[in-house]
C-alpha cells in the first residue's frame, strides 16, 4: 500500500516542507524507488583508479544489482558488468576486488575474457548450429561514461549524458580533483558496514550540518582536548546544485590534509603544509587556492554518491536492501603521490570522524536507526524539514535536504505507484 496521496508536501511560500514518514518505511515506495530511481539515473559505479591494471577489477552492488567493473588486457578499457553467466545465470566474478586474465564461471566453467567476450564452452560440439559465442558474451549495463575519474553506470539507455545529469557537482568534483597535482587515487581497503535505517536517512544525515554539534558532541570535545581552536565554529552555505545534487560548504576548526595545518597535527608538520599550500597558490590563484585549503564541502550526488571533502576525502555509496536495511561503502581518496606523513595524518583523520569505529559513524549510525525505530512507532505522520525557507538557507539549514527530496518525489509520485 500507498502511505499517502502526497509524499512530500513543499510550500515554499508558507515556508512549510514535510516528508512522510511512510517514504521510509513503505515497501512500495521502495520497489518504485528501485524502478524508478536506481535503474534510470546516473549511479557511482568507481574511481578509475581501482582497475589501473589490464585484469584489475572490482565488484560491488550498484542499483541493488551485482556488477563488476574490469580493465580489459585486450581493449585496455574500463569494462563494466552485470555479474551473471550467459549460460544459466551464476554469477562469473566471485571475489571482491583482484586481478584476473579469465573468468571461469565455477557452475559448468564456461569463460569470459577481461573484455567480456565468450573464450571457452566445455564440449561445445553438442551445442546446434545456431549457438555462436559471439552472441554470448556479458553484458554491459546501457550506458558507461567518467568524469575526471569518477565512473558512472545507467541501466537507462535514454538518460542524459553524465556532464550534464552532474550539473552544478561538477564545480565541487572539480575542486577535489584540483585540489592534487598527481592524479587521485581510491587508497586501498574499504569501509564496509549496514546501517537498520532507510537509505535516504543516509541522505539526510549526510548533508545535515543542524546536528553535528549535538550528535558529535564526543569528537568536538575530543579536538578541543587536543588543542584545536573551536572558537570559530562551523558556519557556511547550503544548496541546491540541481537534478537534486546538493552541497554544504562551510569552514570548520578541524585541520585538512590539503592545506590546512591545525594543532593536532603537530609543529614538525608546519612548513610542509606551508609548502603545499604556496603550491596551491601557485597552480589556481589565491582566491581558489584558499577554497581548495580551507573550505569542507560535503557533496551529495543524486541518488546515493556522497564526497566528503572535510579532515579526509571519504568517497561513500549505500544501497538500499530493504525499506530498513542499507549496505554501506566509504574510501579514501588521495593524491597519488602524497608525502607518506601526510598519507599517515589523512588516514588517521578518516579513521578517527569518520571510520566505521570513529567519533562519527557509531553516532550517526545510532541517530538513523533511532529515527527509523521511531518512524515505526507510528503516531506521527511528518518529518518537518523547513529549517532556512525564511531566509538565505545556511549550511545548518535543511535546503540540502529539500532538493533531495524535491528531486526524489518528481520521480516518486503515489500516482505512479497506483499505476503500476
Ligand atoms: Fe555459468 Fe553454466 S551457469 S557455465
Ligand atoms: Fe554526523
Amino acid at each position: 500500500m500507498y502511505p499517502s496521496a502526497e509524499l512530500v508536501h513543499d510550500d515554499p511560500e508558507g515556508e512549510t516542507f514535510r516528508v512522510h514518514r511512510g517514504t521510509m518505511t513503505s515497501t512500495a515506495v521502495f520497489e518504485a524507488e528501485l524502478r524508478e530511481i536506481f535503474d534510470k539515473t546516473w549511479l557511482y559505479m568507481g574511481h578509475e583508479s581501482e582497475v589501473s591494471k589490464p585484469g584489475d577489477y572490482v565488484r560491488r552492488r550498484v542499483g541493488n544489482r551485482s556488477m563488476f567493473m574490469i580493465r580489459g588486457a585486450k581493449s585496455g578499457k574500463i569494462n563494466v558488468f552485470h555479474n551473471t553467466c550467459t549460460h544459466r545465470g551464476a554469477t562469473i566474478c566471485r571475489q571482491e576486488a583482484g586481478n584476473a586474465k579469465v573468468f571461469q564461471c565455477f557452475y559448468h566453467a564456461w569463460s569470459f575474457s577481461t573484455d567480456g567476450d565468450l573464450v571457452g564452452v566445455p564440449g561445445d560440439d553438442a551445442y546446434g548450429k545456431n549457438f555462436r559465442k559471439e552472441d554470448l558474451g556479458l553484458r554491459s549495463p546501457a550506458r558507461l561514461e567518467s568524469y575526471r575519474g569518477f565512473i558512472f553506470i545507467s541501466f537507462d539507455p535514454d538518460i542524459e549524458d553524465l556532464e550534464t545529469y552532474l550539473a552544478g557537482a561538477k564545480e565541487y568534483l572539480d575542486l577535489v580533483v584540483d585540489a592534487s597535482e598527481s592524479p587521485l587515487e581510491i587508497v586501498k581497503g574499504t569501509h564496509e558496514y549496514e546501517v537498520g535505517a532507510n537509505w535516504k536517512l543516509l541522505v539526510e544525515n549526510s548533508i545535515d550540518g543542524y546536528h553535528a554539534a549535538a550528535t558529535h558532541d564526543t569528537y568536538m570535545k575530543f579536538l578541543a582536548n587536543m588543542g584545536t581552536d573551536l572558537g570559530s565554529g562551523i558556519d557556511g552555505m547550503g544548496r541546491s546544485l540541481g537534478n537534486g545534487h546538493s552541497v554544504m560548504e562551510y569552514v570548520a576548526p578541524w585541520g585538512r590534509p590539503i592545506a590546512k595545518w591545525e594543532q593536532l597535527y603537530g609543529e614538525d608538520a608546519r612548513p610542509g603544509m606551508e609548502a603545499m599550500r604556496a603550491k596551491l597558490v601557485e597552480r589556481h590563484g589565491e582566491e581558489r587556492a584558499t577554497r581548495i585549503a580551507d573550505n569542507n564541502s560535503n557533496l551529495f550526488i543524486y541518488p546515493n554518491l556522497i564526497i566528503n571533502d572535510i579532515m579526509a576525502v571519504t568517497v561513500r555509496t549505500f544501497m538500499p536492501r530493504s525499506p530498513g536495511l542499507m549496505e554501506v561503502t566509504a574510501w579514501q581518496l588521495a593524491p597519488q603521490d602524497e608525502e607518506p606523513e601526510v598519507r599517515t595524518r589523512r588516514l588517521d583523520s578518516f579513521l578517527t570522524f569518520l571510520g566505521p569505529g570513529g567519533f562519527a559513524t557509531p553516532d550517526d549510525i545510532e541517530a538513523l536507526e533511532s529515527c527509523h525505530d521511531g518512524f515505526l512507532s507510528g503516531g506521527v505522520e511528518w518529518n518537518d524539514i523547513s529549517r532556512g525557507m525564511n531566509r538565505d538557507p545556511r549550511s545548518q539549514d535543511e535546503e540540502q535536504m529539500r532538493a533531495f527530496w524535491r528531486r526524489w518525489s518528481e520521480q516518486i509520485s503515489p500516482d505512479r505507484m497506483l499505476i503500476r
